[in-house]
């Protein structure tokens, strides 16, 4: 039995909805699965990664897998696993989750699908420890989530820009900056100013993205939890957001962690992502561009 699956890249924050506001984008990783008897784990990886990432027990997808077959208190016998990834790695576009729900649905099917798509999410968001990026990368669309009595709920919203009408330009830099590290340095309190800053935009920016009012989004896709840390860190990444809005961005964010950035447009726009692109270069990095669409679909699972 051979199981193919899809998942597509996320961005995570959307400016003021920090570990809470997710997007699932047209841009997806396909792997196929197939479950074997000799004992052994082989991964191969066309594109993002290729060369870089491991391809043994230490392969992301393979650990995800691994612990569904633990979960369901069955053994392993053997897996091959072929990955087509065009998510970047480490770009802030939601390569880890995407991964990490790969193997987690891909060893679901194997065994049968011994656990719902709830089940399958709760592991995910436990082992990466927030929501925004596995929650969108599941169901499509915009999703918010909330940690209530240890259990998280992740709701997909509505919103235009599932249906085409905001376009999305994602410039990805050049520049190492890991979430692991992007997260260690943010302050651990926050003033109640900013918290009242975040909540109210937060709730503005799901209205404007339902509504596809680009004005508001523009107006609330601004934060200050997250991004006035990381985006000093990131060189040209300040002039590249002033950059986007000059070249006719209606909004632009970080993109998760970083460090990409994200802009937000009414129409597919290249000069968008060129001024973005050449304050990167003018800081001494190099970059790639992505014209993006929202996905409505999240992670899919087929028998071949
Ligand atoms: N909400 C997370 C963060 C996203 O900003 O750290 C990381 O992908």
């Amino acid at each position: 039995m051979k199981i193919l699956v899809k998942v597509p890249a996320t961005t995570a924050n959307l400016g003021p909805g920090f570990d809470a506001l997710g997007l699932a984008l047209n841009l997806w990783n396909e792997t196929e699965f197939i479950a074997t008897d000799d004992k052994q784990i082989i991964l191969s990886i066309d594109g993002e990664g290729a060369g870089k990432l491991p391809t043994d027990a230490n392969n992301p997808i393979v650990d995800a897998a691994l612990q569904v077959y633990d979960m369901a208190q069955k053994s392993c016998n053997g897996l091959r696993i072929h990955c087509i990834n065009r998510v970047p790695i480490g770009s802030g576009l939601g390569s880890s989750s995407a991964a990490m729900l790969t193997g987690m649905l891909g060893a679901n099917a194997l065994l049968g699908d011994p656990f719902s798509q709830e089940e399958i999410l709760k592991l995910a968001i436990e082992t990466e420890g927030h929501p925004d990026n596995v929650a969108p990368a599941m169901l499509g669309g915009l999703v918010a989530s909330i940690v209530h009595e240890e259990r998280v709920i992740s709701l997909k919203l509505p919103a235009r820009a599932n249906h085409g009408q905001i376009h999305l330009t994602v410039v990805w830099p050049e520049f190492d900056f890991p979430t692991k590290q992007a997260r260690a340095i943010l302050p651990k309190q926050v003033e109640r100013k900013d918290a009242i800053y975040n909540i109210s935009r937060a709730v503005l920016v799901t209205e404007a993205l339902r509504t596809g009012d680009l004005e508001l989004l523009g107006k609330a896709m601004t934060d200050a939890l997250h991004q006035p840390f990381r985006i000093p860190l990131i060189p040209g990444a300040q002039i590249a957001m002033e950059a986007a809005r000059k070249a006719g961005a209606a909004a632009v964010a970080l993109s998760g962690a970083g460090p990409s950035l994200i802009a937000f447009s009414s129409k597919v726009d290249k000069g968008i992502g060129e001024a973005m692109s050449r304050a990167f270069e003018k800081a001494g990095l190099t970059s790639k561009i992505f014209e993006l669409q929202v996905s409505h679909e999240g992670a899919e699972v087929s028998i071949l």
